[in-house]
Formats: C-alpha cells, structure tokens, sequence
C-alpha cells in the first residue's frame, strides 16, 4: 500500500524503527536547517532517493551543504564513501566523520573543487543559491562519473490555500507575494524554478529523470497521514522562523517594492498570527519537489 506521495507504508514502517531515526525523530530541535532536514527525512525515508548503485567507495558532494547535517549523516551511514561538504562559508560542525570533509567554493564558480568525478551530486534546499540552473546542472553533468546521479530537492516558492481565499482573506497569501516572492524575484530568483527542474536537467542531457512533488499541509489538522502529521508540525514551527527571517532580510536590502519598514514589519505579524489561527481553517500547504536525473552511461 502507497502513501498519498506514493511511498510504500511497509518501508515508512521499517525506516521509523531504526532506533537512529527514532531517536532523532522524537529530538526536539530548534535550527530551522535542522528542522527542515527531518522534513526531508520524513519524505524520503531517508537521505536520498537516487538508485545508487551498492559500489562501494562512492564520491559524493553535497553542495550548499549549510551546517554539514546531511553530509555527516550520508557519511554515517556509507562509511566506506568518500564526501565533501560544499558551501561558500565553512560549516563548523562539533564531529565529522573521517571520510567526511568540507571545502568553500562558489558551486557557480569554475568548480576546481572537482578533482576527481562524482557518483552523486546533492544539492538541498538551493533554490536562492543559485542563479542560472541551466549552468549548474551541465557543471553537474560535467563532473558526474557515466551512470552517476544528481539530485536536487527543494521548496517551491508558491504557497496555497486549500479553501481559495484570497489575499483579503489571508495576511499570510499577501505577505508571501509582496514581500517572499518580489524580494525573491528582485534578487534574480525565478520563483518557479523548482517546478523546471525536470526539463532543466533533460535540457542539461541528463536520462532517467524523476520527479516527485510533494503537497504537505502548513500544521497538523488536517493531516491524514503520520507523515503528513510530523510534516505538517514542523512546517508550521519552520514558517514563523522563516516569516521573520525573510521580512528582516527583505527590510535590510530595501526590497520592499513601495512599503515601508514599518508595513513590511506590520503585515509579517498578521501573517505569522494568520499561520496560528488560521493555518487550519484556510488548509494553508506548500509544495516540496525532488528531482533526480542520471549521467548517461
Ligand atoms: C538554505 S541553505 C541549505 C543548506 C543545506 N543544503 C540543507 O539542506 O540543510 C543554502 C546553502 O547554500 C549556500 N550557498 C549559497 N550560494 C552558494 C553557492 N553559490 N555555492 C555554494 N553554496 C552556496 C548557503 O551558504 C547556504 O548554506
């Protein structure tokens, strides 16, 4: 039997088991980036969901890898792998496993971190890290063994009301378009790139390319899955730190399209109230994606 985002039940099952996840599931946390790796977690049954082959000996890089957490989990769990975690500041993890390091480069720049090619190239959460997706994705494919995977998985940058109000009904639909998506598309971000990275990475040359877009529900009421319970918590926690972190940028860089400070400030308080109250009510969801394509061979 599937779940609604086609996820066999008995692998759900025997993955929540393991005691390390059970463990870290029931962790509170409160780094956002931590709470949004247990998000991917939670919808991958795991760390990735590219076919990798059993070889051992995998070369793996995780660009824009933030604190480190998904490269040291990979690490963890492959420990006959080799990984670099990749990011424009160095992550300053308290332990790293030994065939685990990390290196700062521009995943935009000329890659010269790429000395030897890759079995999988892993990029997370990414979608206002990179500014042209047609070059990254041939720089992917340019440094992946024949037969090796990238995969990418993120947000999207749209945000939904399963009741179809509108924005005069919804602080929150008003405050992700005037202040998320045109700060977003100011600094040069195609809010729907997410939804083209399946012909991105076919345009790239890539074969064998998956998509999996996911529909999770902002809070908990509306649920009918455990996993759609556990995701929909967490998005909720996730998007007041997100609301406040995302209008205090958007203040600072004077991305604000005609508001003031103070309105942009203003309608970031009635959106994060609008999340409490109302998140339930209108059926608030966002949509995650993954994306994997393969090196021809
Ligand atoms: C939203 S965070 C995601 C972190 C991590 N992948 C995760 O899922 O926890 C985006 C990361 O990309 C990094 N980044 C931004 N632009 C980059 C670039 N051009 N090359 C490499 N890393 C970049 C940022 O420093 C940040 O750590």
């Amino acid at each position: 039997m599937e779940t609604a985002n086609g996820i066999s039940r008995s692998r759900l099952a025997a993955w929540v088991e393991l005691s390390s996840v059970r463990t870290f599931l029931r962790t509170p946390l409160t780094n956002p980036a931590d709470q949004q790796h247990r998000i991917w977690l939670i919808q991958h049954h795991g760390l990735y969901s590219a076919p990798l082959s059993k070889s051992s000996n995998q070369r793996v890089v995780d660009i824009g890898c933030g604190t480190g957490i998904w490269a040291i989990a990979f690490a963890t769990e492959h420990p006959d792998s080799r990984v670099l975690g990749l990011d424009i500041t160095l992550p300053q993890p308290k332990s790293v496993p030994p065939n685990c390091s990390f290196a700062v480069a521009d995943a935009e720049g000329d890659w010269s971190f790429a000395t030897e090619p890759f079995d999988l190239i892993y990029g997370r959460m990414l979608i206002n890290s990179i500014r042209n997706w047609p070059r990254f994705m041939k720089c992917c494919l340019q440094h992946l063994k024949p037969g090796g995977w990238l995969e990418l998985s993120d947000v999207a940058h749209r945000f939904f009301a399963e009741d179809g109000c509108g924005e005069a009904d919804s602080p929150m639909l008003r405050w992700w378009r005037v202040v998320f998506q045109e700060s977003s598309m100011s600094n040069g971000i195609d809010i729907d790139d997410t939804y083209k990275h399946a012909q991105q990475m076919r345009d790239a040359g890539f074969t064998d390319v998956r998509e999996r877009v996911f529909k999770w529900p902002v809070g908990s009421a509306r649920a009918s899955t455990q996993e759609e319970k556990a995701i929909g918590d967490l998005l909720y926690q996730n998007l007041q730190v997100l609301i406040g972190g995302v209008t205090r940028t958007a203040v600072q860089h004077g991305d604000l399209r005609g508001m003031t400070a103070q309105q942009a400030q203003a309608l970031a308080d009635e959106a994060k109230r609008d999340v409490v109250e109302n998140a339930d009510r209108h059926g608030y969801y966002m949509h995650f994606a993954t994306h994997v394509g393969q090196a021809p061979r």
